[in-house]
């Protein structure tokens, strides 16, 4: 009572009457059974007033013993202005200054994620493997544990590539087909197949790229949720009618053309092993009832990634950063950076 005015001191004598009339409200407000305090303050919730009574401060240092540095997000601040940055289904599409990767990295190091990245160098595709794995180990997950996963039928022309500690590449050595269309749809078999044989105990997420890519900026934790999609560089903008999703009822990839949300990029997806193998396995099924059918989706395996995308929303959506082509398109200004990019080549010759 020391700091209070001169008029409001007690005799101590008077002290033990008002501390048992205090302690006594003190248990009607505060006491779980107690109806009191919702009844004198509609909505009030109750047991957190009594929690933040109720800490020990003791055993919270124990569990959070590290300090973090950042600036603070503003709820009156945005972002970004110039792009969509949240789905209507509450998924993020991440664009760079969507995010701090300090706070990602950091949340992913106290989950010790394992990431693996699959990759198909079938045939002459082998000789993007170079680029690709060197760009990776630059710009990748890095920091972060890696698995490479290489499928391809010539083991033999895996180039020696140095990598960081905490990464491997693992070759798996699979069939080839003679039709590119093949190769590229028998990917989700593969993949699927694999998921369930290995990937579900070596790797806690699974990203799925194509190799005729190189990586160009950081790619990091940041894209990693249960199941993502990335958009499509030549799409983004168009409306949906106009997507080249497959328009033949008779596919399993069909889609109307009132339907859809976003132009999905076959070259850049994944999330959590068990979504990647639902997923990968879904669409592989997909395709064996087309060809049951004598019918091929225009645009093969990420024709049928669209669909199932647009019936199993993504919990991340990938901005163009994510997957570009420079000599395809130009750069407009709201696109900050280019993370992993088309590496040209001559198509007819490699696919010969
Ligand atoms: C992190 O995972 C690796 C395997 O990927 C394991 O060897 C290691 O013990 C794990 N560390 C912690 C702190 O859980
Ligand atoms: C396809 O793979 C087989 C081995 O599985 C190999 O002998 C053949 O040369 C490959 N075809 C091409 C075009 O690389």
């Amino acid at each position: 009572f020391s700091g209070w005015p001169k008029c409001c001191s007690l005799h101590p004598v008077a002290l033990l009457p008002l501390t048992l009339i205090l302690a006594f409200f003190g248990y009607c407000f505060l006491s779980p059974g107690s109806q009191r305090l919702e009844n004198l303050l509609p909505g009030a919730r109750a047991p957190l007033l009594l929690q933040s009574c109720d800490f020990h401060a003791n055993s919270f240092t124990a569990f959070y013993s590290f300090r973090m540095m950042y600036p603070q997000p503003k709820v009156l601040t945005l972002c970004r202005s110039d792009v969509l940055v949240l789905t209507p289904w509450l998924a993020p599409i991440v664009w760079e200054g969507t995010f701090n990767i300090d706070i990602l990295n950091a949340q992913f190091q106290l989950q010790n994620a394992t990431i693996g990245l699959t990759v198909f160098a079938i045939k002459k595709y082998v000789v993007f493997l170079k680029l690709f794995l060197e760009t990776a180990e630059k710009y990748f997950m890095v920091g972060h544990k890696v698995n490479y996963y290489v499928f391809t039928d010539r083991p033999a022309d895996v180039p020696p590539v140095p990598l960081q500690e905490g990464r491997q590449v693992v070759v798996l050595q699979v069939r080839n087909y003679t039709r590119w269309q093949d190769v590229s749809m028998h990917r989700m078999e593969m993949i699927s197949s694999f998921s369930r044989q290995r990937f579900l105990r070596e790797v806690d997420y699974l990203v799925c790229a194509d190799v005729d890519m190189k990586f160009s900026d950081h790619v990091g934790v940041e894209i990693l949720s249960s199941l993502f999609g990335t958009l499509h560089p030549g799409f983004y903008a168009a409306d949906r009618q106009a997507f080249t999703y497959e328009r033949r009822p008779l596919s399993q990839a069909y889609i109307p053309r009132d339907e859809g949300d976003f132009y999905y990029a076959g070259g850049f997806f994944g999330g959590s092993v068990l979504e990647v193998h639902r997923l990968t396995k879904a669409c592989h099924q997909a395709m064996m009832v087309d060809q049951a059918n004598h019918i091929e989706a225009v645009w093969h395996d990420e024709s049928h990634l669209n669909k199932y995308l647009l019936y199993h929303k993504p919990t991340k959506v990938l901005s163009p950063e994510y997957v570009w082509d420079e000599r395809m398109l130009r750069r407009p200004p709201f696109l900050r950076k280019l993370r992993y990019v088309a590496v040209p080549k001559n198509h007819q010759a490699i696919r010969n």
